[in-house]
């Protein structure tokens, strides 16, 4: 039986009557797709090979290094048994650019966003030129490889015996270090302070069993991240999906004095004035989300995910909030993320160090202004219809959900010149006048899209 991928219950994977094809994918698949794989400490290794053979060779060289989805599965089983840790993460990614070097016919990938490569969609995506961005991602890329663990020594370790495996002719182009940040209570957050990467599309039987789902069903099908491998030996049971990766810088300082004039304009007063804050990301600092409550901590960790903004026309979360810009969630089922397939599943981390404390509420001029920020990075079955859509048609776009609606506040890149108005009262009617969008705080420092193939490829090379 092929693999199916427009399945309508969550993925048994351990289930004893799984049928061959799914068995061999999940056996072939990397690690971090359709499960995040824990990488606090994340090094990301951007190569150029001079030689397509000894590209070809090394890349085939890695697999010993990698797992499987279905071993990193057995991993959590493990560790959620009986704490044994598991293994490092290295996930391997091969550019357009990255497969012509290395010999590989291209015109089997059907997306146009990996054909084009994203220096060639900064229009499309309104990204700054790529003469502004970073040294690293103006060169020709050919692969990325991302090495992740929760402690910093396994990573240096296979950091290191990958330097070792790599040939003369290949070139290092760069590297990011993703280092994750926390709140005093344990939860990932990114460098404005709020609480990231909770809300996912689920694929799993094990995953989508442990929420619940009143409001929001957060399973997805895998037609959402996995594409049939087309240079794997056998595309019906070897599959990949494609891989985006972004260098977003933020300025702390700068979201944290929009926040600050935003409830002061608001005439926001005491514990009301994180309602700000909460309006532009749509969740508070510690994740509860705007659209059930008025105030922060009334939620449980881990924050609340079963919401959705039927019944909610912007007066509780306003429709231009981050996440409900990239997630309009108008129903249970079948909100426009899932009949259009947008959905797709974020696996970032955040880059920079940080001496002050990200969660608390230290004046922004204690802030950084640069150097921290978030390696965004996302799987996806189509760049076009997933990321780049959502970026360009809902986030960029002043008229998503609906006219003179405005940017998103954290992503959206393009004129903010729609002024734009809020609930005085959480779930009141009365509306502000008119006030100018919060300045842009996040940059597009560089990026590129990737196939993180099969492993039968890589073996096979
Ligand atoms: C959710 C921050 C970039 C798409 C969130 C959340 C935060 C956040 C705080 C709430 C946590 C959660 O619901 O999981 C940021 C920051 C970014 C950034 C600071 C840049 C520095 C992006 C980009 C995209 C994106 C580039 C896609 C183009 C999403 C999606 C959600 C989300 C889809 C989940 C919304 C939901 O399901 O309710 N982000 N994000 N984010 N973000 Fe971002």
């Amino acid at each position: 039986m092929p693999v199916e991928l427009d399945n309508t219950e969550p993925l048994a994977w351990n289930s004893p009557d799984l049928d061959e094809d799914t068995k061999e994918m999940l056996e072939t698949l990397q690690a971090n797709i359709l499960h995040p794989h824990v990488r606090e400490h994340l090094s990301v290794l951007f190569l150029h090979f001079g030689d397509g053979g000894d590209g070809r060779r090394f890349l085939r060289r890695l697999v010993p290094l990698m797992k499987s989805a279905k071993e990193h599965l057995r991993e959590l089983r493990s560790f959620r048994m009986s704490q044994i840790s598991g293994t490092t993460y290295v996930g391997v990614g091969i550019s357009k650019a990255g497969y012509r070097q290395i010999g590989d016919a291209t015109d089997l990938f059907t997306d146009n966003a990996f054909q084009a490569g994203m220096k060639r969609r900064t229009s499309t995506l309104n990204d700054p030129p790529v003469a502004e961005w970073e040294e690293p991602y103006r060169e020709e890329i050919h692969a990325v490889i991302l090495i992740g663990d929760a402690t910093p020594e396994p990573v240096a370790a296979t950091r290191a015996t990958i330097l070792e495996l790599l040939p003369p002719t290949a070139r290092i182009l760069g590297e990011e270090t993703g280092l994750g940040q926390r709140n005093p209570e344990g939860e990932g957050i990114e460098h404005f302070g709020y609480v990231d990467g909770r809300s996912q599309p689920l694929f799993l039987a094990d995953q989508v069993a442990a929420e619940p789902k009143d409001n929001w069903n957060p399973f997805f099908p895998l037609r959402h991240v996995l594409v049939a491998d087309p240079l794997a030996p056998n595309p019906n049971r070897h599959f990949g999906s494609y891989f985006v990766f972004r260098k977003l810088e933020q300025n702390v300082r700068a979201f944290r004095q929009a926040e600050e004039q935003l409830a002061d304009r608001l005439g926001l007063t005491g514990e009301d004035r994180k309602r700000a804050g909460a309006m532009l990301v749509g969740r508070f600092r510690d994740g509860t989300p705007l659209r059930l409550y008025a105030k922060p901590g009334e939620d449980p960790s881990p924050a609340v995910n079963d919401f959705n903004y039927d019944g909610d026309p912007g007066n509780k979360c306003p429709v231009f909030a981050h996440i409900r810009k990239t997630t309009p969630r108008e129903s249970k089922d079948g909100g426009t993320e899932r009949t259009l397939g947008v959905m797709m599943a974020r696996r970032g981390q955040t880059y920079g160090v940080r001496t002050d404390n990200p969660w608390d509420d230290a004046p922004p001029e204690t802030r950084p202004t640069g150097g921290v920020g978030l390696l965004f990075m996302a799987f996806n079955s189509s760049l076009v219809r997933q990321f780049e859509f959502m970026q360009r048609a809902w986030s960029n776009n002043p008229d998503f959900p609906r006219s003179g609606t405005g940017l998103d506040p954290l992503i959206g890149q393009g004129a903010r010149d729609v002024p734009v108005r809020y609930p005085l009262a959480w779930g009141g009617n009365e509306l502000s006048p008119p006030l100018p969008q919060v300045p842009q705080t996040v940059t597009m420092k560089g990026g590129e899209y990737f196939f993180m193939p099969s492993l039968a490829y890589l073996n096979n090379l």
